[in-house]
């Protein structure tokens, strides 16, 4: 977290410095959700091709820029005002490469 903070600024629109700012809390680095937060919001593996085969690509364009809510509670928040769409699109194809 340190080091993605440190080099946050000079690669402001890598998609993996993106992902590890802003995702991996939850999602975990690999993409796995294998975090404390993640097991707690059960987040889907996003290793596993049978997640990436369910998951659309503008399911999780929306996911990423609107967020996830669950009822009235807000298990992921929505993006879409920090990262613009090219940010969201190269998440996606980040999100996509975890498959194993
Ligand atoms: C606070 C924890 C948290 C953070 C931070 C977070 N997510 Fe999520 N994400 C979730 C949860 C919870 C779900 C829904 C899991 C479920 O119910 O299937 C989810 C779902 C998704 C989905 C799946 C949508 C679908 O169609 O099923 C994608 C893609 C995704 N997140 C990408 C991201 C990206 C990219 C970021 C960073 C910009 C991010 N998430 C940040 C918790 C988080």
């Amino acid at each position: 977290m340190v080091l993605a903070a440190l080099t946050g600024a000079a690669m402001a629109d890598d998609a993996g410095t993106l992902f590890g700012k802003n995702c991996a809390a939850c999602h975990g680095k690999d993409g796995s959700g294998n975090t404390p937060a993640g097991k707690k919001l059960n987040v889907k593996d996003f290793t596993d091709p049978k997640v990436q085969a369910e998951m659309k690509d503008e399911e999780m364009i929306k996911a990423i820029k609107e967020g996830i809510k669950d009822g009235g509670k807000t298990k992921m928040k929505p993006f879409g005002e920090k990262l613009s769409d090219e940010d969201v699109k190269a998440l996606v194809a980040y999100v996509r490469s975890f498959k194993k």
